[in-house]
Order: structure tokens, then sequence, then C-alpha cells
């Protein structure tokens, strides 16, 4: 979490440190600041709360200078206060942003003489820690400072000494670099440079990197490190509203654009199968696979559910999913022959990297299936599949999970046809597959159907959802998109759980979001609704279009194009998807920055 900016060149920074603290919001906004160096002095403006509002607060006053930092913080140590907020500044000569935990702050404060803190971060201890072995030369101070650090880290830091020139070290915080014609910019993903350069260099656990007018990375040795400059190709105007409300509201209509860059390039209609480049495995070793486990947290576990019915329907091998969380202090099962996915959209999900190592230790072959390029959990596996989605910039994903769900539909696929999927029953599935993206535009033009009903929902403190086989995950999600962003409690469940406890909850206050697709498990679905209508709730029905029958236990009901069961939470999360959004925005939420979120969880 936080968002680091930093920039070095010809151009004014304030602009650009402002515009790419809003690009990195979604990482934290508990508070911002600036700090930028003209004429040997550092000038530094705070605010709690949102950019805006640190906007709203250098309104008339002038930082000129071409190189400075900027951060947007989610607060670990100390409160939500000006004083807590990044830049830190020591002696007036020495400024740094800082996204990370240093965990043996208290060590450090033993041993640094200067004994005054403005704030109560871990951060300023840091700061003042590499000051202290500050001799001249401020590669060299952060040098000699970092190996006396335990914790996380992606810092940057600047010196009025040095007019010219910004230091950053990285250990399990991301941080990118941007190269651009005699100018550097530097952050903790790649959007804030886009819209300036597309040559960017990902700096790795353990390296430093002095940027003047030339980039120069070390690792702790001490050694000269040659990187990859990687192109990025990310759209700008993909990180962009778009005339959109909002991000989230955008994100979810990309959806039917983006779901065909999942495909891409991955089908093969010929043979009914998939092409996934990225597993490293010859066919052979993919039929010797006896087992998959899915790790992944919050939306991308639920994509994963979705990925182990495919994988068991299609291919017939056993799939775990687990919470990567979980996962790390268990004692899990992980041997060569099986295949581990982790999923991810930010790529830096701290459980989800460390759970990826922990699987990689135990002799499990590791795949990532990523949406940010060049994240960390990209490079650390070294081998899986991007999702395409582009930048997702609202907290809550979407656009992210679908195509989390088609990868992992096009695996299942190709595994499934190693094994015993017919050709058919393969050509049948990437037919349908192509025709979602037109069946989600339909969905999408209910868009203001579902806001009625939303309107409905909106006043009510609690809400179920229910699926089964293929939509429980769909009810899962359902449920966590809601409360993440109107903080309506809200829960997902299995249809067939029901009366085993949760039935109890049950009443007319209490509404239940169903989803009632035309697939193998229709009655058993209905029976569960009339349960939940029996006590007296309220049901929205997810329906397939043409089931009249489903209006008998429907207040109100939507209608969704039919498509193959397993490719259903493809269409059924999108109203789902919707109806959270109008609610939250009925109910006057910061759809985009919910309270006490951030996009991507750097720490445990
Ligand atoms: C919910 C949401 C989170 C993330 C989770 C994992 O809308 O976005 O639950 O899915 O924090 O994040 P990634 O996919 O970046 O690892």
């Amino acid at each position: 979490m936080c968002g680091i900016v930093g920039y070095v060149g010809n151009k004014q920074v304030l602009p650009i440190l402002l515009q790419g603290l809003r690009d990195l919001e979604y990482r934290g906004y508990d508070s911002a600041g600036v700090a930028v160096l003209d004429n040997g002095k550092i000038d530094r403006v705070r605010e709690v709360g949102k950019v805006d509002k640190l906007s709203q607060k250098l309104e008339g006053k002038k930082l000129p200078g071409t190189i400075g930092v900027a951060h947007t913080r989610w607060a670990t140590h100390g409160g939500v206060t000006e004083f807590n907020a990044h830049p830190h500044i020591v002696d007036g000569r020495m400024a740094i942003v800082h996204n990370g935990i240093i965990e043996n702050y208290r060590e450090l404060k033993e041993k640094i003489q200067d004994k005054n803190y403005e704030s109560q971060t871990d951060t300023e201890v840091l700061a003042k820690w590499i000051y202290q072995n500050y001799k001249g030369d401020l590669v060299q101070a952060v040098k000699d400072a970092l190996p006396g650090i335990r914790g996380t880290y992606g810092l940057v830091v600047m010196h009025a000494d040095h007019p010219h020139q910004l230091v950053a070290a990285r250990l399990g915080s991301p941080l990118a670099v941007g190269i651009g014609e005699n100018e550097f910019y530097i952050a903790s993903d790649v959007t804030p440079m886009l819209p300036f350069t597309k040559r960017v260099t990902f700096l790795d656990d353990g390296e430093i990197a002095s940027i003047n007018s030339e980039l120069k990375i070390f690792n702790l040795r001490n050694e000269v490190i040659s990187k990859n400059i990687t192109e990025i190709d990310w759209d700008q105007a993909k990180a962009q509203k778009g005339g959109f409300e909002n991000f989230m509201l955008k994100e979810i209509f990309d959806q039917k654009e983006v779901f065909e860059d999942a495909l891409r390039g991955r089908i093969d209609m010929e043979e009914g199968t998939a092409k996934m480049g990225g597993l490293n495995l010859t066919e052979e070793e993919m039929r010797k696979v006896k087992r998959i486990m899915i790790i992944a947290e919050g939306t991308a576990r639920h994509a994963g559910l979705i990925g182990k019915y495919a994988f068991e329907r299609l291919a017939n091998i056993p799939t775990e999913v687990d919470f990567s969380s979980e996962f790390r202090y268990r004692d899990p099962i992980v041997n060569k022959d099986t295949l581990v996915f982790v999923i991810s959209q930010s790529g830096e999900t701290a459980d989800t990297l460390m759970a990826a190592r922990e699987a990689k230790r135990k002799g499990g072959q590791v795949r990532g299936i990523v949406n940010v390029v060049g994240s960390t959990i990209a490079r650390e596996t070294g081998a899986g599949t991007y999702i395409h989605a582009g930048p997702e910039l609202a907290v809550a994903s979407t656009k992210a999970y679908t195509n989390m769900t088609a990868v992992l539909l096009l695996y299942a696929l190709q595994f499934g046809r190693l094994k015993h999927t017919s050709l058919a029953t393969g050509q049948r599935m990437l037919q349908s597959l192509l025709e979602i993206s037109e069946k989600m535009n339909e969905i999408l033009k209910q868009n203001e159907e579902i806001k009625k009903i939303a309107n409905i929902y909106k006043d009510y403190k609690n809400i179920l959802f229910i699926g089964r086989g293929v939509n429980y995950p769909v009810a899962l999600e359902g449920a966590l998109k809601l409360e993440e962003i109107s903080y309506i409690h809200a829960e997902g469940l299995a249809g067939g759980a029901l009366k085993h406890g949760p039935l109890a909850l049950v009443s007319k206050d209490v509404p239940v979001v169903a989803i009632l697709t035309k697939n193998q498990l229709y009655e058993k679905m209905k029976s569960s609704i009339q349960e939940v209508r029996a006590r007296g709730a309220r049901t929205l029905i997810i329906a397939t279009q043409g089931d009249e029958e489903a209006k008998e236990v429907a207040d109100e009901i939507i209608y969704l194009p039919k498509t193959m069961e397993l490719l259903e939470p493809l269409l059924n999360t999108i109203p789902l998807q919707l109806f959270a959004y109008h609610v939250s925005v009925a109910l006057g939420r910061d759809v985009d920055r919910p309270r006490n979120l951030a996009k991507s969880v750097t720490v445990e």
C-alpha cells in the first residue's frame, strides 16, 4: 500500500507529482504530500485526506522546481495525521517517501543520535537512519543504511546537496522507473509515467537506483546491474475514466472489450483447445499433473473457485483453492506433480507473493495469473499468463476478475483436451467464449434498469447472496462487491447450505439475491429460493432470458443471455457488479476509494 511518485528532469515537477498521486490514490488515501527541491531548499506540503485536499491546499502556493517526491498514504504505523504524512524531512535537508514497514524501528531509534521526532511513523526513523549514514554521497548513505534495516521498503530519497539526484531502493514494495528524454520518473506502478514514456524498468528486491542524468542500478554487494527495459503497451486512455462517473463503472463497462484481449491468440478452434504459452510444460508433463492448487485472495480467489469447477469437470484434475494468507501458515502438501496457480490483479499482494514463494520452496510448479505487467508476482513466478485486463484503478476489482476467470477456463480446456474432453465439447466451449463479449454488452444495456432495482435495496442493512455449483463463487463475489463499496453487510452462501444455519438470519428485513440461471442445478436452486421466500425475504433473481417460471420466485428479476454452464460466471457476475455499484452511489459512498481499503495490499 501507499503510493510513491518521484521525478527528476527539466519539467516543472509539481503538476507531475500531483497527477501521479491521483493515479496512485487507489493504493491509499489517508493523507498525501509533496516535497520539491529548488535552489538548495526543500519545500513540503502535506494534508490529511485525499489528493484533492492536498491540491486545494497547494492552490496559490508556488513550489517551483524540477525534482521532487510525493506520497499517498495508507496508514500502518501511527494515526492519520498531517505529522504522520509523507514526505518526511530530516534537518530540512533530506526528504523521503516510503512504502512498507520497518520492523526494527525501535532498535534503530536507539542508534540514532537525533531524538526529535515529529511523527509516530517507522518512516521517520528510517529517514533519520539514512541521514545519519550520509557523508556527502547519497547513494552510499542508502547503501550503508540498508543492511541495518529489517522489514520491507520501496523508498525514494532526495537531498538538498544533490539537486539533480533521486536515490531509490526496494525490498518487498514495488518501484518502477520510467525513462524519458533527459528525465526519469519513479513510481509504485507505471500509471503515472504512461503519459510521458512507455520505457520502464522495474527494481527488484535488494536493488538500489541512483537517478540523475543517467540511471544506475546496484545490488547490495555494490555491483552495477544491467536491467531489461520493458515497453509498456497499456494505452493511457485505458487508465482514464473515459467519460464515466468513476473508474469502477468504466471498468465494469470495459469488460466487453478487455475480455476479448484475454482470449486473443489463445484459441485453437480447429483442435478445440486453448494455446496458453505461459505454462512451460510439454504435453507429456501436462498429462502428469496430478493436482492443481489455486492460491489467491479476495476477488481473485473467487475467480479461482470458478477455475476449480472447470479443472475438475473438463480435465478431471483434483483442484484445491486456498486463501494465500492461510496457505503460507499451514503445512500445505505440494510436490512436483502439483501445479500451483497464484492469481493476482496487482501482482503485488504480499500474502499471495509469500504463498507463491512457499509453494516454490516446497517443489511445486508455480505459475502466475496476473494483470500488472512486470509486477513482482509476474516476475518471480517467471512463467504464467497475463490476463490483459488493462489498468484497473477502482479498488473493487471487476474486469480483472472476469479476465482471470477467462484465463482459468482456457487453461482448464487445454488440460481437458489432453485428457477426456472431446473435440466437440472443446469447440462448443470456444464458440461460446467468442460469443460472451456480445452477451456482456446486452447485460450492460440494462444498466438503468439495474440502477432502479438497486434503489429498492439500498436501505437494507443485511443482504444475502445465494448460488449453487459454478454460481456459488458468483454469490461470494456479489456479496464481496456489495459490502466493500456500500458498507452494507452482505454474505455469499451456497444455496444448499442455507438450511444448515444461515436460514435463521432470513426475514423480511434480510433480502436475498439469488442466481437462478438455467443449468443442471436449476430446480435445486429454486427450492432454496422458495425456502427464503417462505420466511418473508424479498428476492432479486438473476435468471436466463425466456425463463418465465423464474418470475414465480422473484420480487425483482434481471434476465441474462444463455451460455454454457461453465461460462455462466462470466455473465452472471456483471449484474451483481452493477447492483453493488448503484447501491453504493445511491448511498453517497466513494465508490472508487472505499474506506479502510487499498487496491494493492503489500503488507501482511
Ligand atoms: C475486491 C478486491 C480484493 C482483491 C484482493 C487481491 O474487489 O479487489 O479482494 O481481489 O485484495 O488482490 P490482487 O488480485 O491484487 O492480488
